[in-house]
Protein backbone atom coordinates (compact mmCIF):
# COMPACT_ATOMS: atom_id res chain seq x y z
CA UNK A 1 0.00 0.00 0.00
CA UNK A 2 1.47 3.57 -1.17
CA UNK A 3 1.60 5.95 2.04
CA UNK A 4 1.18 8.67 -0.97
CA UNK A 5 -1.84 11.39 0.88
CA UNK A 6 -4.38 12.87 -1.50
CA UNK A 7 -2.94 16.05 -2.39
CA UNK A 8 -5.04 18.82 -1.32
CA UNK A 9 -5.10 20.60 -4.49
CA UNK A 10 -6.64 18.08 -6.40
CA UNK A 11 -9.80 18.51 -7.89
CA UNK A 12 -12.61 15.60 -7.34
CA UNK A 13 -13.46 13.75 -10.13
CA UNK A 14 -16.89 14.42 -11.40
CA UNK A 15 -17.31 14.85 -14.96
CA UNK A 16 -16.24 12.82 -18.15
CA UNK A 17 -13.68 15.33 -18.76
CA UNK A 18 -11.45 15.19 -15.63
CA UNK A 19 -11.69 11.16 -15.98
CA UNK A 20 -10.31 11.79 -19.18
CA UNK A 21 -7.48 13.54 -17.80
CA UNK A 22 -7.04 11.03 -14.99
CA UNK A 23 -6.90 8.79 -17.36
CA UNK A 24 -4.50 10.09 -19.60
CA UNK A 25 -2.23 10.72 -17.07
CA UNK A 26 -2.43 7.52 -15.23
CA UNK A 27 -1.71 5.44 -18.80
CA UNK A 28 1.39 7.54 -19.05
CA UNK A 29 2.33 6.89 -15.14
CA UNK A 30 1.52 3.01 -15.52
CA UNK A 31 3.46 2.45 -19.09
CA UNK A 32 6.81 4.47 -17.08
CA UNK A 33 6.21 2.06 -13.78
CA UNK A 34 5.57 -1.13 -15.66
CA UNK A 35 7.76 -0.92 -18.71
CA UNK A 36 7.77 -4.24 -20.87
CA UNK A 37 6.49 -6.36 -17.37
CA UNK A 38 3.70 -8.15 -16.88
CA UNK A 39 1.03 -7.12 -13.84
CA UNK A 40 -0.98 -9.35 -12.33
CA UNK A 41 -4.52 -8.59 -10.87
CA UNK A 42 -7.23 -10.27 -8.92
CA UNK A 43 -10.62 -9.52 -10.54
CA UNK A 44 -13.04 -9.54 -8.34
CA UNK A 45 -16.28 -8.15 -10.38
CA UNK A 46 -16.26 -5.51 -7.82
CA UNK A 47 -16.17 -1.89 -8.98
CA UNK A 48 -12.88 -1.13 -7.79
CA UNK A 49 -11.05 -4.28 -9.66
CA UNK A 50 -12.96 -3.86 -12.15
CA UNK A 51 -11.56 -0.10 -13.35
CA UNK A 52 -8.41 -0.87 -12.61
CA UNK A 53 -8.50 -3.89 -15.35
CA UNK A 54 -10.07 -1.96 -18.01
CA UNK A 55 -7.36 1.10 -17.33
CA UNK A 56 -4.91 -1.24 -17.07
CA UNK A 57 -5.82 -2.51 -20.11
CA UNK A 58 -5.81 0.62 -21.86
CA UNK A 59 -2.02 1.25 -20.84
CA UNK A 60 -0.47 -1.88 -21.32
CA UNK A 61 -3.30 -4.23 -23.05
CA UNK A 62 -1.85 -8.39 -23.23
CA UNK A 63 0.99 -7.25 -19.93
CA UNK A 64 -2.23 -7.58 -17.94
CA UNK A 65 -2.99 -10.83 -16.40
CA UNK A 66 -6.47 -10.63 -15.08
CA UNK A 67 -7.56 -13.89 -12.42
CA UNK A 68 -11.13 -14.18 -11.91
CA UNK A 69 -11.66 -16.80 -8.85
CA UNK A 70 -15.31 -17.89 -9.06
CA UNK A 71 -15.67 -19.06 -5.40
CA UNK A 72 -19.01 -20.37 -6.18
CA UNK A 73 -20.71 -17.54 -3.97
CA UNK A 74 -21.39 -15.03 -6.74
CA UNK A 75 -24.65 -13.66 -7.42
CA UNK A 76 -26.53 -14.98 -10.54
CA UNK A 77 -24.51 -13.80 -13.87
CA UNK A 78 -21.53 -11.83 -11.94
CA UNK A 79 -18.73 -14.27 -13.18
CA UNK A 80 -20.42 -14.63 -16.49
CA UNK A 81 -20.12 -10.84 -16.72
CA UNK A 82 -16.54 -10.95 -16.14
CA UNK A 83 -15.91 -13.46 -18.34
CA UNK A 84 -17.97 -11.14 -21.56
CA UNK A 85 -16.86 -7.97 -20.47
CA UNK A 86 -13.22 -8.46 -19.95
CA UNK A 87 -12.25 -11.70 -21.40
CA UNK A 88 -14.54 -10.96 -24.54
CA UNK A 89 -15.25 -7.09 -25.23
CA UNK A 90 -11.96 -5.59 -23.76
CA UNK A 91 -10.33 -8.91 -24.82
CA UNK A 92 -7.86 -9.12 -21.38
CA UNK A 93 -5.55 -12.02 -20.93
CA UNK A 94 -8.15 -13.40 -18.79
CA UNK A 95 -7.65 -16.64 -16.62
CA UNK A 96 -11.10 -17.63 -14.98
CA UNK A 97 -10.62 -20.37 -12.38
CA UNK A 98 -13.80 -21.94 -11.09
CA UNK A 99 -13.39 -23.35 -7.72
CA UNK A 100 -16.51 -23.44 -6.74
CA UNK A 101 -16.11 -26.96 -5.44
CA UNK A 102 -13.28 -26.45 -3.56
CA UNK A 103 -15.04 -23.49 -1.30
CA UNK A 104 -18.02 -25.57 -0.93
CA UNK A 105 -16.21 -28.51 0.03
CA UNK A 106 -14.57 -26.99 2.39
CA UNK A 107 -17.60 -24.81 3.91
CA UNK A 108 -19.61 -27.98 4.27
CA UNK A 109 -20.98 -28.59 7.23
CA UNK A 110 -19.46 -25.31 8.78
CA UNK A 111 -22.11 -23.28 10.48
CA UNK A 112 -20.13 -20.61 12.47
CA UNK A 113 -19.83 -16.96 10.25
CA UNK A 114 -16.37 -16.22 11.15
CA UNK A 115 -15.22 -19.72 10.31
CA UNK A 116 -17.11 -19.79 7.11
CA UNK A 117 -15.26 -15.94 6.02
CA UNK A 118 -11.70 -17.36 7.14
CA UNK A 119 -12.15 -20.57 5.25
CA UNK A 120 -13.41 -18.28 2.05
CA UNK A 121 -10.86 -15.81 2.64
CA UNK A 122 -7.96 -17.98 2.95
CA UNK A 123 -8.83 -20.46 0.19
CA UNK A 124 -9.45 -17.72 -2.35
CA UNK A 125 -5.53 -16.84 -1.26
CA UNK A 126 -5.20 -20.54 -1.64
CA UNK A 127 -5.96 -20.76 -5.20
CA UNK A 128 -4.90 -17.12 -6.16
CA UNK A 129 -1.57 -18.48 -5.21
CA UNK A 130 -1.76 -21.07 -7.54
CA UNK A 131 -2.78 -19.35 -10.12
CA UNK A 132 0.49 -17.17 -9.83
CA UNK A 133 2.43 -19.79 -9.38
CA UNK A 134 1.58 -21.26 -12.52
CA UNK A 135 2.88 -17.77 -14.14
CA UNK A 136 6.29 -16.74 -15.62
CA UNK A 137 7.70 -13.60 -15.63
CA UNK A 138 4.91 -11.46 -13.39
CA UNK A 139 6.88 -8.11 -11.38
CA UNK A 140 4.01 -6.44 -9.89
CA UNK A 141 0.82 -6.76 -8.77
CA UNK A 142 -2.23 -4.48 -9.06
CA UNK A 143 -4.95 -3.71 -7.07
CA UNK A 144 -8.47 -2.02 -6.68
CA UNK A 145 -7.55 0.29 -3.38
CA UNK A 146 -8.78 2.95 -2.65
CA UNK A 147 -8.62 6.53 -1.06
CA UNK A 148 -10.56 5.31 1.81
CA UNK A 149 -8.55 2.04 2.47
CA UNK A 150 -5.54 3.84 2.95
CA UNK A 151 -7.61 6.40 5.53
CA UNK A 152 -8.89 3.40 7.12
CA UNK A 153 -6.11 2.43 9.18
CA UNK A 154 -7.46 -0.56 10.85
CA UNK A 155 -7.36 -2.11 6.93
CA UNK A 156 -11.50 -2.65 6.78
CA UNK A 157 -10.64 -3.61 2.61
CA UNK A 158 -8.41 -6.08 4.22
CA UNK A 159 -10.74 -8.10 6.84
CA UNK A 160 -13.72 -6.85 4.50
CA UNK A 161 -11.89 -8.18 0.76
CA UNK A 162 -11.67 -11.74 0.21
CA UNK A 163 -9.27 -10.54 -1.91
CA UNK A 164 -6.98 -9.31 0.77
CA UNK A 165 -3.60 -11.19 -1.00
CA UNK A 166 -1.09 -12.94 0.15
CA UNK A 167 1.27 -10.99 2.50
CA UNK A 168 4.43 -13.02 1.55
CA UNK A 169 4.69 -12.07 -2.13
CA UNK A 170 7.90 -10.44 -3.75
CA UNK A 171 5.88 -8.16 -6.40
CA UNK A 172 5.88 -4.36 -7.02
CA UNK A 173 2.43 -2.60 -6.22
CA UNK A 174 0.25 -0.95 -9.59
CA UNK A 175 -2.48 1.23 -7.44
CA UNK A 176 -3.81 3.66 -10.09
CA UNK A 177 -6.94 4.25 -8.00
CA UNK A 178 -5.57 4.76 -4.84
CA UNK A 179 -6.08 8.89 -4.24
CA UNK A 180 -9.59 8.09 -5.55
CA UNK A 181 -12.57 8.41 -4.01
CA UNK A 182 -15.41 5.76 -4.40
CA UNK A 183 -17.68 8.34 -6.81
CA UNK A 184 -14.60 9.17 -8.71
CA UNK A 185 -13.65 5.65 -9.36
CA UNK A 186 -17.15 4.91 -10.51
CA UNK A 187 -16.65 8.48 -13.23
CA UNK A 188 -13.28 6.73 -14.23
CA UNK A 189 -15.50 3.45 -14.80
CA UNK A 190 -18.43 4.88 -16.79
CA UNK A 191 -15.35 7.00 -18.72
CA UNK A 192 -13.53 3.55 -19.30
CA UNK A 193 -17.05 2.34 -20.97
CA UNK A 194 -17.51 -0.44 -18.09
CA UNK A 195 -21.04 -0.98 -18.33
CA UNK A 196 -23.24 0.58 -15.77
CA UNK A 197 -24.58 -1.94 -13.88
CA UNK A 198 -20.93 -2.78 -13.31
CA UNK A 199 -19.75 0.85 -11.94
CA UNK A 200 -22.67 1.57 -9.87
CA UNK A 201 -22.94 -2.51 -8.18
CA UNK A 202 -24.08 -2.42 -5.23
CA UNK A 203 -21.45 -3.14 -2.11
CA UNK A 204 -21.40 -7.00 -1.90
CA UNK A 205 -19.33 -9.12 0.64
CA UNK A 206 -15.82 -10.55 -0.40
CA UNK A 207 -17.55 -13.47 0.88
CA UNK A 208 -20.36 -13.48 -1.35
CA UNK A 209 -23.58 -15.21 -0.99
CA UNK A 210 -21.65 -17.17 1.94
CA UNK A 211 -23.02 -14.53 4.69
CA UNK A 212 -26.20 -14.38 3.05
CA UNK A 213 -27.15 -18.38 2.74
CA UNK A 214 -27.25 -18.54 6.68
CA UNK A 215 -25.61 -21.30 8.95
CA UNK A 216 -23.79 -24.39 6.76
CA UNK A 217 -24.16 -23.94 3.68
CA UNK A 218 -25.70 -26.73 1.33
CA UNK A 219 -25.64 -26.49 -2.41
CA UNK A 220 -29.60 -26.81 -2.78
CA UNK A 221 -30.03 -23.87 -0.66
CA UNK A 222 -27.75 -21.76 -2.00
CA UNK A 223 -29.21 -22.23 -5.66
CA UNK A 224 -32.25 -21.21 -3.97
CA UNK A 225 -31.21 -18.44 -2.37
CA UNK A 226 -29.10 -17.35 -6.06
CA UNK A 227 -32.14 -17.63 -7.68
CA UNK A 228 -34.74 -16.01 -5.33
CA UNK A 229 -32.08 -13.26 -5.12
CA UNK A 230 -31.68 -12.63 -9.44
CA UNK A 231 -35.95 -11.83 -9.16
CA UNK A 232 -35.34 -9.47 -6.56
CA UNK A 233 -32.93 -7.69 -8.64
CA UNK A 234 -34.77 -8.59 -11.71
CA UNK A 235 -37.79 -6.65 -10.50
CA UNK A 236 -35.78 -3.79 -8.89
CA UNK A 237 -34.48 -2.94 -12.49
CA UNK A 238 -37.97 -2.89 -13.60
CA UNK A 239 -40.02 -0.85 -11.19
CA UNK A 240 -37.11 1.81 -11.09
CA UNK A 241 -36.30 1.14 -7.29
CA UNK A 242 -32.75 -0.45 -8.21
CA UNK A 243 -31.68 3.47 -8.87
CA UNK A 244 -33.78 4.37 -5.56
CA UNK A 245 -32.07 1.80 -2.92
CA UNK A 246 -28.35 1.61 -2.07
CA UNK A 247 -28.63 -2.28 -1.48
CA UNK A 248 -31.11 -4.95 -1.42
CA UNK A 249 -30.47 -8.59 -1.28
CA UNK A 250 -32.05 -12.25 -0.16
CA UNK A 251 -30.82 -14.00 2.60
CA UNK A 252 -32.30 -17.39 3.27
CA UNK A 253 -31.57 -18.96 6.73
CA UNK A 254 -30.94 -22.48 7.69
CA UNK A 255 -35.01 -23.63 8.89
CA UNK A 256 -37.81 -25.28 7.42
CA UNK A 257 -41.58 -24.34 7.72
CA UNK A 258 -44.21 -26.12 6.52
CA UNK A 259 -46.19 -25.45 2.98
CA UNK A 260 -48.47 -26.76 0.93
CA UNK A 261 -47.90 -26.93 -3.00
CA UNK A 262 -50.25 -28.85 -5.39
CA UNK A 263 -52.44 -30.24 -2.70
CA UNK A 264 -49.64 -31.31 -0.82
CA UNK A 265 -47.41 -30.81 2.38
CA UNK A 266 -44.54 -29.04 1.24
CA UNK A 267 -41.73 -27.89 3.63
CA UNK A 268 -39.14 -25.56 2.41
CA UNK A 269 -37.26 -22.16 3.45
CA UNK A 270 -38.04 -18.69 3.70
CA UNK A 271 -36.66 -16.04 1.63
CA UNK A 272 -36.31 -12.84 3.81
CA UNK A 273 -35.83 -9.36 1.36
CA UNK A 274 -33.72 -6.60 3.14
CA UNK A 275 -33.83 -3.27 0.94
CA UNK A 276 -31.73 -0.42 2.68
CA UNK A 277 -30.92 2.91 2.08
CA UNK A 278 -27.67 4.67 3.64
CA UNK A 279 -24.91 6.87 3.62
CA UNK A 280 -22.21 5.21 4.87
CA UNK A 281 -23.16 2.00 5.61
CA UNK A 282 -23.11 2.63 9.31
CA UNK A 283 -26.40 3.46 9.76
CA UNK A 284 -29.43 2.33 7.92
CA UNK A 285 -33.35 3.04 7.06
CA UNK A 286 -35.71 0.59 5.48
CA UNK A 287 -36.74 1.48 1.98
CA UNK A 288 -40.84 1.43 1.19
CA UNK A 289 -41.45 -1.36 -1.40
CA UNK A 290 -44.80 -1.01 -3.06
CA UNK A 291 -47.36 -3.94 -1.76
CA UNK A 292 -48.11 -4.89 -5.13
CA UNK A 293 -44.50 -5.20 -6.09
CA UNK A 294 -44.10 -6.98 -2.83
CA UNK A 295 -47.11 -9.69 -3.85
CA UNK A 296 -45.86 -10.23 -7.47
CA UNK A 297 -42.13 -10.90 -5.84
CA UNK A 298 -43.46 -13.07 -3.78
CA UNK A 299 -45.45 -14.99 -6.37
CA UNK A 300 -42.29 -15.27 -8.77
CA UNK A 301 -40.00 -16.56 -5.57
CA UNK A 302 -42.38 -19.06 -4.30
CA UNK A 303 -43.18 -19.80 -7.70
CA UNK A 304 -40.19 -20.21 -9.36
CA UNK A 305 -37.27 -21.26 -7.09
CA UNK A 306 -37.51 -24.72 -5.61
CA UNK A 307 -37.25 -25.06 -1.82
CA UNK A 308 -38.46 -21.31 -0.60
CA UNK A 309 -42.02 -21.81 0.31
CA UNK A 310 -42.19 -18.36 2.12
CA UNK A 311 -41.04 -14.69 1.31
CA UNK A 312 -40.55 -12.11 4.35
CA UNK A 313 -39.45 -8.45 4.67
CA UNK A 314 -36.96 -7.57 7.10
CA UNK A 315 -38.31 -4.03 8.63
CA UNK A 316 -35.41 -3.56 10.85
CA UNK A 317 -32.83 -0.39 10.33
CA UNK A 318 -29.87 -0.43 11.36
CA UNK A 319 -29.10 -0.23 13.79
CA UNK A 320 -30.34 -2.31 15.74
CA UNK A 321 -30.24 -4.72 12.67
CA UNK A 322 -26.68 -4.73 10.66
CA UNK A 323 -27.10 -4.73 7.05
CA UNK A 324 -26.08 -8.08 6.27
CA UNK A 325 -28.06 -11.06 7.85
CA UNK A 326 -24.66 -13.00 9.03
P1 LIG B 1 -23.20 -4.69 8.13
O1 LIG B 1 -23.80 -6.04 7.92
O2 LIG B 1 -22.01 -4.73 9.05
O3 LIG B 1 -22.61 -4.29 6.71
O4 LIG B 1 -24.20 -3.65 8.53
C1 LIG B 1 -22.19 -3.00 6.37
C2 LIG B 1 -21.85 -3.00 4.90
O5 LIG B 1 -20.65 -3.75 4.66
C3 LIG B 1 -20.91 -4.74 3.68
N1 LIG B 1 -20.07 -5.90 4.00
C4 LIG B 1 -18.95 -6.18 3.34
N2 LIG B 1 -18.34 -5.53 2.32
N3 LIG B 1 -16.67 -7.19 2.31
C5 LIG B 1 -17.20 -6.04 1.80
O6 LIG B 1 -16.62 -5.48 0.88
C6 LIG B 1 -17.23 -7.89 3.35
O7 LIG B 1 -16.74 -8.93 3.78
C7 LIG B 1 -18.44 -7.33 3.89
N4 LIG B 1 -19.26 -7.74 4.89
C8 LIG B 1 -20.26 -6.81 4.94
C9 LIG B 1 -22.38 -5.02 3.78
O8 LIG B 1 -22.87 -5.64 2.59
C10 LIG B 1 -22.91 -3.65 4.02
O9 LIG B 1 -22.99 -2.91 2.82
Amino acid sequence: MSNNLRPETMERIATPELAEKFIAEQIAAVRQQVGDKKVLLALSGGVDSSVVAALLIKAIGKQLVCVHVNHGLMRKGESEQVIEVFGKQLDANLIYVDATDRFLGLLEGVSEPEKKRKIIGNEFIRVFDEESAKLEGISFLAQGTIYPDILESDGVKAHHNVGGLPEDIDFQLVEPVRLLYKDEVRVVGEALGLPHGMVYRQPFPGPGLGVRCLGAITRDRLHALREADAILREEFDKSGLAEKVWQYFIAVPDMKSVGVKDGKRYEGWPAIIRAVNTKDAMTATIEEIPYPLLHHITDRITSEVPGINRVLLDLTPKPIGTIEWE
